[in-house]
């Protein structure tokens, strides 16, 4: 966690100290997660052409402000235990541990490829932070699970692109975005 530095003045009443800046850590990680969510959404809002592209840059506004609203409740849920939310640009790349979206200017599907891929990622990331603060603070808990219900809804609204009649997925097998990018579904 850059910048933080000891533990808290105060935080929500009975919790330590030192949960408190536990479940803090926690929460620091999925305010990264979703501000390069965000960010990467747009980028595929402007990126994205061909004969789809109006129904994947219209898809993606919604997603943004969805995130955008959880961004700001993780920061402030932060701040509540009593450590500072580091929102700064510097401070996500220096901490993340996963590489920048890969795809540029992209037909749709292979846009949408590698965005299951992206919210692969941050949904298991997202799921394990819920599972890491069940026991020492329900709120925050709480404040994931909330987030979960919107991010698979919208992981599906992808992946319904993707999908076969036969429920298969065109990229099941890919692991990398540029890997989930070149498949494109098979009638
Ligand atoms: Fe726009």
């Amino acid at each position: 966690m850059a910048r933080r530095t000891g533990l808290p003045k105060f935080t929500v009443p009975s919790l330590t100290p030192q949960q408190g800046a536990e479940v803090a850590g926690v929460l620091q990680e999925r305010l990264n997660s979703l501000n390069d969510l965000a960010l990467t959404l747009k980028h595929i809002h402007w990126n994205v052409v061909g004969p789809h592209f109006i129904a994947v840059h219209q898809m993606l506004d919604p997603q943004v402000e969805g995130v955008r609203v959880m961004i700001d409740q993780t920061a402030e849920r932060i701040a509540t235990l009593g450590v500072a939310p580091v929102g700064t640009p510097g401070a996500l790349v220096a901490a993340r541990e996963w590489d920048d979206y890969s795809v540029g200017r992209a037909e749709a599907l292979d846009h949408l490829g590698a965005l299951d891929l992206v919210y692969q990622g941050v949904i298991s990331a997202h799921r394990q932070a819920a599972k890491d603060t069940e026991e020492s603070d329900a709120v925050t808990n709480d404040l994931l699970i909330g987030h979960l219900h919107e991010l698979e809804l919208f992981h599906w609204f992808v992946r319904a692109h993707l999908e076969s009649a036969g429920g298969q997925l065109s990229t099941q097998s890919a692991t990398t975005e540029k890997e989930a990018a070149g498949k494109k579904r098979t009638p």
